[in-house]
């Protein structure tokens, strides 16, 4: 019905698994009920479908809907509150905008600003961390399922170690739990994602809740950190004196498989890395965060040699905003730190991990990710405006790689044109 023409990047294969960046200039893509059906050539698309609308994107980049594997809707009033790590934070600068969550009113404002600053930044699908109070986590499903987003998400839950007015009892996250799945999961383009804050915050019987809610909702998400920080880590294993370590937190009650999300993972050991590979879960790598609380550089090169899946998340508000093509850098940046144990991005590889390696992690990668025949048209149209930095390069990029890359290097919320999710002009 629809045919999109434009400069298409996409990477249907990892390169970290040999695939390259996937480069048409001037390419057709033909979109019948937000599917794509057919891409090649404008020229070719068209003469096969000439009484088709065509929507012209030429100039800049088409690319795949971005994707956040981890970011905080409560936290969008704290991005910037830097210069503390992890648990200082948590305890300065983020319970106490999460306590505000009480306040339905106020929930139901800050959902509007926290979907607005995922669809400006271009992110399509995320994972989402709730609030600790229904009906707030409530605010937030209605706030996406109006705009069309792609999200997952759930109540966050603790019964220790929070300020008082964020706790609960095992009884209470698992009936809530429910409650909000059984009001969102599936609904729309949302499902819910189980979500215990931290071991830090948890007893083992909200673990056992949690992996009830998890067995009883089919195909829901799971989602928590873990090994950000190296004070919370020793917090952790003092007390879980008789857990291996701090991924077995999560494991022995079964919260570990093909649909969970740990976000982090920045010191791991490689029992731990084994046991997530072994388990198909992803982590959630949040370079940006990792950067403003000094959690440390993530070992990217031990993920993948250990074959755990990784993708990109925000952390706003610990991150320091909502564009993953800034995670994308950022993640760059911290691999060359690392020096000979990191692992040297290209820009298709920052392209992977922001769009495909994502849609993988929350089990859509049948349905997003990339632009491939049979997958929705979930797209953003990165196009700056005449004669800023982005464009004066852009313009005069060697190749598609290098044209990336420079996207990546430059693109904010602002070179955001366009969004589309399932064939649907969001933004
Ligand atoms: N660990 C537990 N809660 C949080 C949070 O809100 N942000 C980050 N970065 N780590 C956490
Ligand atoms: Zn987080």
């Amino acid at each position: 019905m629809t045919i999109y023409r434009g400069t298409v990047l996409d990477t249907p294969v990892s390169p970290f698994d040999g695939g390259a960046l996937r480069a048409e200039a001037d390419a057709g893509l033909a979109v019948v009920d937000g599917v794509v059906v057919e891409r090649g050539p404008f020229a070719a698309v068209r003469a096969r479908r000439p009484d088709d609308e065509v929507v012209d994107l030429t100039g800049g980049v088409v690319l795949p809907g971005l994707v956040d594997t981890h970011v905080h809707f409560p936290q969008v009033r704290v991005i910037g509150g830097l210069g503390r790590p992890l648990l200082d934070w948590l305890d300065h600068c983020a319970l106490p905008e999460e306590a505000r969550m009480a306040d339905t009113g106020y929930a139901r404002t800050v959902a509007a600003e926290f979907v607005d600053g995922l669809l400006r930044a271009g992110t399509t699908t995320a994972l989402v961390f709730g609030a600790h109070y229904a009906p707030a986590v409530d605010c937030l499903f209605e706030r996406a399922a109006q705009a069309g987003l792609r999200v997952s998400a759930g109540l966050v839950v603790g019964d220790r170690k929070l300020r008082p007015e964020l706790l609960t009892t095992p009884e209470q996250a698992h009936a809530d739990a429910l409650a909000l799945a059984g009001r969102w999961h599936r609904k729309d383009r949302l499902r819910y994602a189980v979500t215990p804050r931290f071991s830090l915050a948890t007893t083992e019987a909200v673990l056992e809740s949690c992996a009830a809610v998890l067995r009883d909702v089919d195909g829901a998400l799971f989602t928590s950190h873990v090994n950000e920080n190296t004070a919370e880590i020793d917090a952790v294993r003092a007390l879980f004196p008789g857990h291996v370590d701090y991924v077995d937190t999560y494991h022995r009650p079964g919260l570990l498989g093909r649909r969970s999300v740990l976000a982090h993972n920045v010191h791991p050991t490689d029992a731990e890395l084994d046991r997530l590979a072994a388990e198909g879960a992803s982590v959630a790598h949040c370079p940006s965060s990792n950067s403003a609380l000094g959690s440390g550089l993530f070992p990217l090169h031990r993920h993948v040699s250990h074959g755990v899946r990784v993708a990109l998340g925000t952390d706003v508000g610990a991150g320091t905003g909502f564009s993953l093509l800034r995670e994308g850098l950022q993640a760059n940046f911290m691999q060359a730190l690392l020096g000979s144990a990191g692992l040297p991005l290209t820009a298709a590889h920052m392209l992977y991990l922001a769009t495909r390696a994502g849609a993988e992690a929350l089990d859509l990668g049948d349905q997003v990710g990339d632009l491939s025949v049979g997958r929705q048209f979930d797209a953003i149209w990165v196009r700056p405006e005449d004669g800023c930095t982005l464009d004066v390069v852009l313009v005069r990029a060697a190749d598609a790689d290098d044209a990336l890359a420079k996207v990546f290097a430059l693109a904010g919320p602002a070179d955001v044109r366009a969004v589309w999710v399932g064939g649907d002009r969001l933004r």
